[in-house]
């Protein structure tokens, strides 16, 4: 089974990295959660669930309904010594979602000044999966510009567009769909949504 890294900025859509966080545990794969300080507001404001200083793993577990014992850690934003700000540690893929204008900017510059933003940074050095899920609107020259930047370095751009061919009946449709689309990028089966021709 892989081993993925999840980054939830402070964008809006908090609600969308712990849908692909949920559905990799799911699948069985390990995961790394980082919030960025922001992420952990708005994730707070938007959909109720408060990242703790301790024990993060098993509110956020308890919070999605899942099994205490599913292979989750919560790493620190502010920690440089965790093992995946090396590129020698062994990570399959990273996802930042969502991922804020201000992130983005970031590993574009090439800033690597926290550990989700050095994680971003080994995983473009080391030439593997990195996918950010940017939400804002309207996107400005500069949004443009480093979304370029990132995706010229190898990182693939899944925005937080949710589709209506598939006529989404509620919200969590429409959740599925953004988190079934970037988990497709990284090849994990999933069943979140109908594919056009099934
Ligand atoms: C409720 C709320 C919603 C926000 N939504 C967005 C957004 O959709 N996209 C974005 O780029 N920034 C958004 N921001 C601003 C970011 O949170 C802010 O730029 C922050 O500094 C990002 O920090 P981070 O990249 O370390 O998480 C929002 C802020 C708040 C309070």
């Amino acid at each position: 089974m892989g081993r993925y890294t999840v980054v939830v900025t402070g964008a809006s859509g908090s609600v969308y990295g712990l849908r692909v966080l949920e559905q990799l545990l799911m699948k069985g794969h390990e995961v790394v959660a980082i919030m960025t300080e922001a992420g952990r507001d708005v994730t707070a404001y938007e959909i109720g669930f408060d990242l703790p200083a301790e024990n993060g793993a098993q509110s956020l577990l308890r919070f999605l309904e899942l099994r205490s014992d599913m292979p989750l850690r919560v790493a620190c934003a502010g920690d440089s010594f965790d093992p995946i700000a090396s590129g020698s540690h062994r990570v399959d893929g990273m996802i930042v979602v969502p991922a804020s204008m201000g992130f983005c900017a970031s590993v574009a510059a090439g800033m690597a000044a926290n550990l989700p933003e050095r994680a971003a940074d080994v995983m473009l050095k080391e030439r593997k999966p990195l996918v950010f899920v940017p939400r804002e609107t309207p996107l400005s020259l500069v949004h443009l510009r480093n979304l370029t930047t990132l995706a010229e370095a190898g990182a693939v751009i899944v925005p937080a567009m949710p589709a209506f061919y598939q006529r989404p009946e509620t919200i969590d449709d429409q959740v599925n769909f953004v988190a079934g689309k970037v988990l497709d990028v990284l090849g994990i089966e999933h069943e979140l949504f109908q594919r056009w021709g099934d």
